[in-house]
Parts: C-alpha cells; structure tokens; sequence
C-alpha cells in the first residue's frame, strides 16, 4: 500500500488528508511544528471514516521519522499570506521552514516523489529540490491545476454551463505573472476564442490572476484551501497510480520555454516517478513576454537570498 505523508497540519495540509483519505489513496501521516494539531486532526479524520465510509489510516504526528518510506510526501508547512502581503514578502520566512523540512525528507523518505505547495511557489519549489538534493523531475510544485481550476470555474459561471465541462490551462509564475492561455482553453472541446469576445475573455484572465488574493481579501486571515486541497489530490492521484496525467505543474526547465534552471508552471507527464516529461505550447508573442517577465522576478528574488 502506498504511503502518503503530509507536512504542515493547517487548511490545506489538513483539507488535503481529508480528500486522500476519502479516496482511500494509501496510509497517511500528516506532521506538525504544533503540538496536538495534527494527532488531533488525524482522530477527527478517522472517527470520520467510520461514518464517510472509509478505512484509511491517519497518523498525526511531530516526529519527521514517522514519514519514513513514504512514496509521497505533500509540504505545506509554512505561514499562510496575510491580506496586502505579497507572496514574496512571504519569502524568507518560508523558505527557513522548508529547508528544515526538506532535510528531513531526504533523511527519511529519501525514494519520495514531493509536491510543494508552500508558497511563494516557484522560489519554495527550487528551495526544496535544493535542499532534499533530489533529482529535479521527482520535486515539482502544486499551482496551475489551481489556477485553472479557478479560471475554469471564471468561464463556467460567465458561460453559464457546467464546470465539469471545461478544461483550462495556465502556465507561468503563480502569482502576478501567471499566464492562463485561452488559446489553449476549451470546453467539451470548443476553443474557448469561439465561445466568449476577448473583453469577456480578459476580464476572466484578470480575475484569475488576482483569484488567490480576492479570496484573501474576503477571508481576513489565512487563504484559500477547498481549491488547492483539490489540486493537491489530483496531482497526488497522479504519481500513487502512475496515470501519466497531463496537467500544468510548477516544474524545473532546462531549456524548454526558453528557460533554463527555474521553476514555473508549465504543462507536464505526472506519473509515479514524478514529472515525466515536460510539454511545449506554441505561445502568442505576448504570453512569451509575460513568461520572460516571470522568470526575470524569480531570478531576481533568488538574487536576493541564499538558496
Ligand atoms: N514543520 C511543519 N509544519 C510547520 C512548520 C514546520 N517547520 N512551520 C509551520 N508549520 C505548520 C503550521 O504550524 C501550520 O499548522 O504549517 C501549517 C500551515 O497551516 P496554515 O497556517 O493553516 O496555512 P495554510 O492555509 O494551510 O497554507 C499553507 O500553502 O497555499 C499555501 O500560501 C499557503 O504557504 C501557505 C501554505
């Protein structure tokens, strides 16, 4: 059976075990700094099993051994953007934690598969492949399934249909300079250009990108997590059945997009070994400028710290 550890017991940790274990997906250890956060939330999610209808087990624990042999191991572990923070003035404080938290990974689960989801994504992501020292394809991070989930549900409401009928693509940075291509948007296979007028369709892009920050904004504190445990599990489901799924992921590039040894969303193979293979969109000339943009403020935030 397959082992799946979850770092970091707060809304999305906790949110994403809840989603595994109705799945059913494998044995599952979510780990905490805080004492009593995650044994509790583990008790609450299997007394829930016994009502939900599921036998998964859940250990809660504030012991990095317990993670040993996971095949998978999901980070969230970190503080949570506050409304008017940027994600990048998230940056120093979370990277410090994944580095704690990537050492012991390496230690422990040294054959793991690890999604990040901490934020500011694309610097955490590098951050950990760093520090775990794994091979570049078996650390990825968890943005673009969300941001198209986001942007898909944006159509579904504009084109009053259901959302199960749309599939959305977004690659980029997460954050700002993210870049969802409506080009490459379709629902039940009809280009997303023939369906709405541009305006429509740059309104829906504009409020993609600021998706994350409008629910900040609601919420007063902590930031979205239905949505991003939902990303998290399908990519999850992905590497624990090797479905080769295609979807975007936050993947390290060695030349493809023109990029070379960073970090951004772009759409990738997911299977048990990780990002299998990394696939190239032919892009307008002015979503390759926003994705030059992106990668120009990762190199320059990675200038600025110590990796
Ligand atoms: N090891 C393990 N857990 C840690 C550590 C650490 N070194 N440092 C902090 N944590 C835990 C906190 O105790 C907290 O329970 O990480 C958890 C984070 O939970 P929340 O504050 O609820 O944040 P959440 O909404 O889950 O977001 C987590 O995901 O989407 C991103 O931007 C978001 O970076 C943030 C992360």
């Amino acid at each position: 059976m397959a082992k799946i550890s979850v770092i970091g017991a707060g809304n999305v940790g906790a949110t994403t075990v809840q989603r595994l274990a109705e799945l059913e997906l494998g044995e599952i250890v979510m780990t905490d700094v805080v004492e009593g956060l995650p044994q509790g939330k583990a008790l609450d999610l299997m007394q829930a099993g016994a009502i939900k209808g599921y036998d998964t087990s859940i250990l809660g624990s504030n012991d990095y051994s317990d993670i040993a042999d996971s095949d998978l191991v999901i980070v969230t572990a970190g503080i949570a953007r506050k409304p008017g923070m940027s994600r990048e003035d998230l940056i120093k404080t979370n990277s410090k934690i994944i580095v704690e938290v990537s050492q012991n990974i390496a230690k422990y689960a040294p054959e793991s598969v690890v999604v990040i989801v901490t934020n500011p994504l694309d610097i955490i992501t590098y951050v950990a492949m760093k520090s775990t020292g794994f091979e570049t394809k078996k650390v990825f991070g968890m943005s673009g399934v969300l941001d198209a989930g986001r942007f898909a549900s944006f159509i579904a409401e504009e084109l009053k249909c259901s959302r199960k009928n749309v599939q959305a693509m977004v690659i980029g940075g997460h954050g700002d300079l993210m870049v969802p291509l409506p080009q490459y948007t379709t629902v039940s296979g009809i280009p997303l250009p023939d369906l709405l007028p541009e305006d429509t369709i740059s309104r829906l892009v504009e409020r993609t990108i600021n998706g994350g920050a409008e629910i900040v904004e609601l919420l007063k504190q902590g930031s979205a997590f239905y949505a991003p445990s939902s990303a998290i599990v399908s990519m999850a489901e992905a590497v624990i059945k090797d479905s080769k799924s295609v979807l975007p992921a936050c993947a390290y590039l060695e030349g493809q997009y023109g990029q070379e040894g960073i970090y951004f969303g772009v759409p990738v193979k997911l299977g048990a070994s990780g990002v299998e293979e990394i696939l190239e969109l032919k892009l307008d000339q002015d979503q390759y400028e926003v994705l030059r943009k992106s990668s120009e403020s990762i190199r320059k935030i990675f200038s600025q710290i110590e990796v």
